[in-house]
């Protein structure tokens, strides 16, 4: 299988996410399952929390950019920056609902041209 293009910084904010708002109102604990899976022409990185979640209208108007009650980037920056690369059909894809933890799939096309890998490959 090819390697596949991760665009930089692209899954740190999300995992930073998980365990900052995760763990807002409710548990003391809470688990986060980052998994890679190969689809065919494209890669799934899918980063998954069970932990507060948000209510989805309001995340929508976050990555509208019509609010940011915050003040915060790190979503809307992740979901811009992958439009960019891969065009509008690969923003990120969200499901979440209050108390119902958060999914977040980033879908990476494997055979993109002029998407560069970050970092070297070291043979093994
Ligand atoms: N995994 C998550 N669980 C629950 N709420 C989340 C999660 N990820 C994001 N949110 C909500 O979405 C909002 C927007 O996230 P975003 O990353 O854009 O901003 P932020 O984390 O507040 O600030 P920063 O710019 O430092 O990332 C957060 O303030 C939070 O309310
Ligand atoms: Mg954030």
């Amino acid at each position: 299988m090819l390697p596949v293009a991760l665009p930089f910084l692209c899954l740190q904010p999300l995992v930073e996410n998980a365990v900052k708002h995760g763990l807002e109102g409710k548990a003391d604990k809470c688990h986060i399952q980052i998994t890679a899976q190969d689809a065919g022409a494209e890669a799934l990185v899918v980063i998954e929390d069970d932990g507060a979640g948000m209510d989805p209208g309001l995340l929508r108007r976050i990555l509208a950019r019509e609010v940011s009650p915050t003040g915060g980037i790190g979503l809307s920056n992740v979901d811009d920056r992958l439009r960019q690369v891969y065009g509008d059909d690969h923003g990120l894809v969200i499901e979440t609902a209050v108390g119902a933890g958060m999914k977040i799939t980033v879908r990476l096309p494997k055979y993109q041209p002029g998407v560069h890998l970050a970092g070297r490959l070291t043979p093994r």
